[in-house]
């Protein structure tokens, strides 16, 4: 099955126009790239010709070269362009096409179409303007991609830690679908006051995790609770092999009025260090303990939003 969707798949910074990158976005194997004037490609990371991925080869001018045999295939439409050593007389056959995918740029984020023909969405909305330091990262984690998604509702604490934070286990209010994303927003504290969560009674800080319904783009806000932002990170996931998960994310911090933080926080972002970590291992024993609770509607969402993998390749 194929969440049919733009999917965030890469970094925009880590695609560029000298080495194809590899990545595998919810199961799919692609080689993504630049040409010169910086626009991004996506094709099927394999060669037409013997199988190799093409993401062992180069990018050159007029399109990426496998690194076997030196064919070389258009970014825009997968055609083979030219194959060394052909005789004037000969032209390249159609059929040496690799699959192309269709590339859109948004958030930071080089999205690709996975699923049947054309994109019927339109590409996700441009909701992430960072200002001042920002912070990036990748990584592979060892837990199903839809596990993931389910936990960033149910225990984000499991995935994702921000400095000086304990995140409880209050909801504030229940999921909401907005944007094709359930939204939960969850209470937190800083880890610093006195009385264990248990006692508190208000909670000065709002965890807010949109999980998407499609494709694999997650937001977390850590917000105070007038709802003004402190952090925002946005998380590009998908299912890579073997039951693990590729993720890769970027956040920030917006300019806002942090006299009332711990100084924990307030040196960290003085050093620009990250004040969050988006984790790359999961501890098998808190995952296993976390209620599935929000998570469910959400498994119900998503397997709605399924078409069989047969009708997209
Ligand atoms: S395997 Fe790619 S050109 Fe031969």
């Amino acid at each position: 099955m194929v969440n049919s969707a733009w999917w965030a798949s890469a970094l925009s910074e880590a695609v560029n126009n000298e080495k194809p990158l590899a990545v595998v976005c919810n199961g799919e194997e692609l080689a993504l790239f630049r040409d010169g004037q910086g626009q991004a490609f996506a094709l099927e990371d394999r060669c037409p010709h013997r199988r190799v991925p093409l993401s062992l080869g180069c990018v050159i001018e007029s399109g990426i070269q496998c690194g076997y045999h030196g064919w070389t295939f258009d970014g825009a439409s997968g055609a083979c362009t030219t194959i060394p050593n052909l005789h004037a007389n000969e032209r390249v056959p159609a059929r040496y096409a690799a699959r192309p995918y269709p590339v859109a740029e948004r958030n930071g984020f080089v999205h690709v179409w996975l699923g049947e023909g054309e994109p019927n969405e339109s590409v996700p909305a441009a909701t992430y303007q960072p200002e001042g330091c920002e912070y990036t990262g990748a990584g592979t984690i060892s837990i199903l991609h839809e596990e993931y998604l389910a936990a960033m509702l149910d225990g984000p604490h499991c995935l994702i830690s921000f400095d000086a934070v304990k995140m409880t286990d209050f909801f504030l209010g229940d999921p909401r679908l907005q944007d094709d994303h359930l939204v939960l927003d969850r209470g937190a504290v800083w880890s610093t006051r006195v009385l264990p969560p248990q006692f508190v009674v208000d909670y000065p800080l709002i965890v807010r995790t949109s999980v998407p319904v499609r494709g694999g783009d997650i937001r977390v806000d850590l917000l105070t609770e007038q709802e003004a932002p402190l952090c925002t990170v946005l998380i590009a996931s998908g299912a890579n092999r073997r039951g693990t998960t590729s993720i890769c994310w970027r956040g920030f911090l917006p300019q806002s009025d942090v006299s009332h933080v711990p100084l924990r926080w307030r040196v960290a972002r003085k050093m620009k260090r990250p004040p969050f970590r988006v984790h790359t291992q999961v501890d098998g024993k808190l995952l296993a303990a976390l209620l599935e609770a929000p998570s469910r509607d959400l498994a119900r969402l998503r397997d709605s939003s399924l078409i069989p993998l047969r009708a997209a390749v």
